[in-house]
């Protein structure tokens, strides 16, 4: 390397170039976006779960000084395409959930909208409703294809015959509640209608996908409408598709005079209308020799989705291609219910669907009389089970090995309630992590050299709180042979060329290859001394080899479980992650990703649990009062390793991405710890209290 290199800035872990602003709470988020002259909105939500809203009288909340407008389903402009449910809001009288806007204050401050919102009165037609996921549901049905174009049913040979002659059997069922994405910052639309442009002040996870799905449902062109997102207080995932506070600004925006329409989402309005994490009930069958190797492998997994609009998480995904087994099958099947629209929420599909094989694997591994690792040992497929192409990169045994020895493995007593300190039984146990590689083509980006000798990079990407503005600065930093300060990122706006959602761990790669070929391309056109306003645009060229891989991150989790044998109190003092998810851009912001996402497995196994009413068809614990995520007291020694891993087959960049294998397998480690722990095999998440009595 020649000494005028400058060092690779990939690799470094700087800090995070927003993070001084953050801190000092001066970067702009969607709500505090500089506006003048706002209106602002608060929603009637509905009290019914399914029917038709008769009547609003609204005289009384018109009265109160300061209201503007209500909005409602005779009032409210028309969208221009209506077919998705969720989103077509105040277009006619029906009720698909309650807790569904079915009115909207437009006020001179946003007390006056909630006072005013409280004074509307709303009268319904009430029909029958569903709201309780139950196995013998006869409207269960198998939806099409599974979220990410997954196929909904699959099958390998004989599983019925092969698991009734195997030596071992595992027959058990497993579920997961439902859990609700809790971001920091709730979800915000600031909407501003100027007769011509639609501006969107939105938090999102995708900027162009919201601009794309408001165009679509408003009747505009595209040019008409734009999105800009620079800071987002998170979303794992229920930001990744717009919600229906965007329509709703939207629509509000049409009838203000210019007015800028401001409407944030409170954390209890955002259990009903921005998405929550459906809950699974897995039936898994394994089938293996004596010797632990699986012969039949198969889950069947139950969910719900709203009867308004279909969502159907790819649970079975993981299951397809973790181990080796020549029999093996899996079904989806989904109970359509009068309840809020189920979305994405970190690793959907992966997580829930690691839970019961995780745990079921050991149960095997209990049954063969085998260390759980040695049993997955055994079970490493040569390729990917379900395509049968090579894996680009599987090192998922080195994963088990490292964790192993980092966190004292050879420790554990096999038997388990064998170790018992102070009236607390101790255990461990682990699980596999996997996350498929989902890079986006569709990617472009531009970079301008400045007059200030600055390069100007921009591309419509998001940085969701995960770092990412951090990490594509390094990599245009190298990829334009100049130190970080050279680099002036734009980010988070639809001027900027169109990007994919920072959605499916995809963001970094993608969006960071694309600027690995722009800066390839500038060089072309422009040398190695351009002059200032040289520009170039470019999209990154496809991998043709990739097609014919099975690219996924692996990982290993260990967890130490505590669980006091009067009360069953449940702790987990040590949690280790060791993952294998290609090359690793900062590992500063790197490791943050994979902690958090470790931290809200810890939430999965312990805490979290939409309780659905289904007398009311309501998530009953709508706020983080009641609905428990992990706190300081909670998340004890946590870590996280990974191992060099540059995968040539996932982009110029070699990065596969980290933000959702962190949680993959997470609660099935603290669950199997926990058995270890006590000897009770809790098969229903959250591990509470209760279940160990
Ligand atoms: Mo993530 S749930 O793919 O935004």
């Amino acid at each position: 390397m020649s000494k005028l290199m400058p060092a690779s800035a990939i690799g470094t872990p700087f800090e995070r170039l927003d993070g001084e602003l953050k801190v000092r709470g001066t970067a702009p988020y969607a709500y505090e976006q500089p506006v003048e002259n706002p209106v602002h909105l608060y929603p009637v939500l509905s009290t019914v779960a399914r029917g038709r809203v008769e009547r609003v009288e609204t005289a009384e909340a018109e009265a109160i000084d300061g209201v503007l407008t209500i909005l409602t389903a005779e009032t409210a402009p028309r969208l221009a395409d209506s077919s998705d449910r969720e989103l077509a809001v105040l277009q006619d009288a029906s009720v698909g959930y309650r807790g569904q806007i079915v009115a909207a204050v437009l006020a001179e401050t946003p007390e006056t909208a909630r006072e005013a919102a409280a004074a509307v009165q709303v009268t319904y037609t009430e029909e029958p409703f569903t709201a309780q996921l139950r196995a013998d549901d006869p409207a269960l049905y198998a939806p099409e294809e599974l979220n990410a174009g997954i196929p909904t049913d699959s099958s390998q040979g004989d599983f019925d015959g092969a698991f009734d002659t195997a030596a071992l059997r595992i027959n058990a069922t497993y579920s997961t509640p439902p859990e609700h994405n809790n971001p920091l910052e709730p979800h915000v639309t600031v909407a501003q209608w100027n007769g011509t442009v639609l501006t969107l002040w939105d938090s999102t996870q995708g900027v162009h996908a919201v601009r794309d799905t408001v165009a679509q449902v408003l009747g505009l062109e595209e040019e008409q409408v734009r999105v800009i997102a620079p800071h987002v207080g998170g979303g794992f995932g229920s930001k990744g598709m717009p919600h229906v506070q965007v329509v709703m600004a939207a629509l509000a925006a049409q009838v203000t005079d210019g007015r800028p329409v401001k409407f944030p989402v409170s954390r209890q309005q955002m259990y009903t209308l921005t998405s929550h994490r459906t809950p699974t009930i897995q039936h898994v069958r394994l089938g293996a020799a004596d010797d632990g190797r699986l012969s039949a492998m198969s889950l069947d997994i139950l969910e719900h989705t709203s009867r308004i609009k279909e969502f159907a998480e790819q649970t079975p995904a993981p299951f397809r291609m973790m181990y080796a087994s020549p029999n093996r099958r899996t079904t989806t099947r989904l109970a359509p219910l009068d309840i809020p629209v189920p979305s994405w929420m970190r690793a959907p599909g992966e997580c829930p669907g690691m839970f019961g094989p995780e745990v079921a694997m050991d149960e095997l591994a209990a049954a063969a009389g085998l260390d759980p690792i040695e049993l997955r040992r055994r079970n490493e497929p040569e390729v990917d089970p379900e395509t049968g192409n090579p894996f680009s990169s599987r090192h998922l045994l080195e994963c088990f090995d490292l964790g192993a020895e980092r966190f004292g493995w050879q420790n554990r007593v096999a038997r388990p309630r064998s170790v018992q300190e102070d009236g607390w039984l101790v255990g461990m146990g682990t699980a596999s992590a996997v996350y498929p590689f989902m890079r986006q083509p569709a990617n472009t980006a531009r970079i301008r050299y400045e007059q200030d000798g600055v390069y100007s990079v921009q591309i419509g990407a998001a940085d969701i709180g995960t770092g990412s503005w951090t990490a594509l600065t390094q990599i245009a930093a190298d990829a334009l042979r100049v130190p970080v300060n050279r680099i002036r990122l734009g980010i988070g706006d639809t001027r900027f060329p169109k990007a994919s959602v920072a959605g499916g761990s995809s963001g970094t790669a993608s969006w960071g290859g694309t600027i690995i070929a722009a800066a390839r391309a500038f060089r072309e056109d422009h040398g190695e001394h351009p002059s200032p306003g040289a520009q170039t645009e470019a999209q990154p060229p496809e991998d043709p080899e990739a097609a014919d891989l099975a690219l996924y991150s692996f990982g290993a989790h260990f967890a130490e479980v505590r669980i006091h044998a009067d009360t069953g109190e449940i702790r987990v003092p040590r949690m280790l992650g060791v993952f294998s998810a290609g090359r690793i851009i900062n590992p500063r912001t790197a490791r943050s990703q994979f902690l958090g996402a470790m931290t809200m497995g810890l939430g999965m196994a312990l805490h979290e649990q939409g309780v659905l009413d289904p007398r009311f068809g309501i998530f009953v614990n709508s706020d983080l009062a009641e609905y428990h995520i992990p706190t300081n007291a909670d998340v004890l020694d946590m870590e996280a390793l990974w191992i060099e891993d540059h995968d040539e087959h996932a982009g110029p960049l070699g990065a596969r991405g980290i933000g959702e294998i962190g949680i993959v397998g997470s609660a099935a480690a603290i669950a199997n710890a926990a058995y270890n722990a006590s000897g009770t095999r809790i098969r229903d998440l959250p591990l509470t209290a209760d279940k160990f009595l």
